[in-house]
């Protein structure tokens, strides 16, 4: 029988996000006693340092457990004098906005800049939810396709060419979900050159800007000329560079107007994240010594795990893995495995690769249909050696065996 319910024509338009529900039917599972060694979620497997969760807890003991104007003030200043120290980006406070998670910055962002039919031109393969977030404000996504030749990176030339009158916004995001690629500062440069000379929004996603494994110096794209910081907002956050995701502290740093019209919105939508967790996000900025220790001792375990997981990928029977030089994930490329079956279940995509790697070895993968791409699945490294090493046993098994 149809439903009664009638939603809006918005939401269901909308998919659900495939890492979550990854992430869902992996836990189902071990909630049957099912063993599932789980690569699906984006999420650091370490504690948040310890001097983040103490500022945090002693916030919340001595009542810092209402509106946040007074916090939101002091996080605001660190972020600024994080900018200028670490981005060489000169903001004021009032230039800053700070969000329910780099997420909802975003989608901040896709709220105030994009109309009905605006164009907004993205890479492929792209982090889940820009896509929808795009269609969440009416706009039309324009996808630029990318392959491992090019490491998964876009040429300035197919900027160019894909930008049209009704062009709005172009989303950067480097270190990329789901590839792990990196942007040189060079490649940044070109295609900020395109972004000067066709006058369009840029939204320059950073969240992963301390976890680059190699020689590549982040540059961020804001920084390079003064008509860039114009029309370039740069988002980043706590979640990934301190291991603070259920925390929920992102933010924004851009020109005035579309800051003040993104903290409008948001004061309809939202209002500021806890205070509590402010405050953690403020230690983080403010004791520096202690953080940056601490994101160093991550990198390095990621680091190592990367090496690991992209050599054990590189060894599966129809599996190809470049390299990944930033994040923390794997993009290989199974499209080998293709036409294969595996216990009567034939694999023809990535999603059927990913149902029998989950019902038959026990392995949580997202597929790449969810990214934009027909030939690739993702993991995430984000865990630990040993599971890491009995989850590609697994794979092996079932792709080699
Ligand atoms: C590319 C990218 N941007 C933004 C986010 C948002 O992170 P959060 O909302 O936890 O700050 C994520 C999280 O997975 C991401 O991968």
């Amino acid at each position: 029988m149809a439903s009664k319910v009638r939603l809006a024509r918005r939401i269901c338009e909308v998919q659900p996000s495939a890492t979550l529900a990854v992430d869902a039917k992996a836990k189902a599972l071990q909630a049957q006693g099912l063993d599932i060694v789980g690569f699906g979620v984006g999420e650091p497997d370490f504690d948040t340092p310890g001097h983040i969760v103490n500022a945090a807890a002693s916030a919340m003991k001595s009542g810092d457990t209402k509106y946040s104007a007074k916090r939101g003030a002091e996080l605001k200043r660190l972020i600024v004098e994080k900018l200028k120290r670490e981005n060489n980006l000169e903001y004021k406070p009032e230039q800053v906005i700070v969000s329910n998670g780099g997420k909802q910055s975003l989608y901040n962002l896709c709220q105030v800049l994009v109309d009905e039919g605006d164009e907004v031109i993205l890479a492929a393969p792209y982090w889940v939810s820009y896509l929808e977030q795009i269609r969440l404000a009416g706009g039309k996504p324009v996808i630029l396709n990318t392959t491992e030749a090019t490491a998964f990176k876009i040429a300035p030339q197919q900027l160019e060419k894909a930008i049209t009158p009704k062009t709005k916004l172009f989303i950067h995001n480097s270190p990329s979900n789901p590839t792990g690629s990196v942007y040189t500062p060079e490649e940044i440069r070109a295609i900020a050159a395109v972004i000067e000379k066709a006058g369009i929004y840029a939204l320059s996603d950073e969240i992963y800007e301390h976890l680059i494994y190699g020689d590549i110096k982040f540059l961020s794209m804001a920084a390079i000329s003064p008509r860039l910081k114009e029309l370039v907002v740069t988002v980043n956050g706590c979640s990934k560079t301190f291991s603070m995701t259920g925390c929920r502290i992102g933010w924004a740093a851009g020109p005035d107007e579309i800051i003040k019209a993104a903290l409008k919105f948001q004061s309809h939508a939202t209002s500021d994240p806890a205070a509590f967790c402010q405050a953690g996000a403020a230690e983080a900025y403010a004791s520096r010594p202690a953080s940056e220790a601490a994101v160093a001792a991550m990198r390095k375990q990621f680091d190592q795990r990367r090496k690991h997981m992209h050599a054990r990928l590189n060894r599966l029977k129809g599996v190809t893995c470049l390299e990944p030089l930033g994040a923390f994930y794997c993009f290989p490329n199974i499209s080998g495995v293709f036409g294969r079956q595996f216990n009567a279940t034939r694999v023809n995509s990535p999603m059927d690769f990913c149902t029998v790697a989950l019902e038959q070895a026990g392995v949580a993968l997202v597929p790449g249909e969810a990214f934009g791409s027909s030939q690739h699945v993702r993991l995430s490294y984000a865990t630990s050696m040993d599971l890491i090493t009995k989850g590609l046993d697994r794979l092996e098994k079932m792709l080699n065996g």
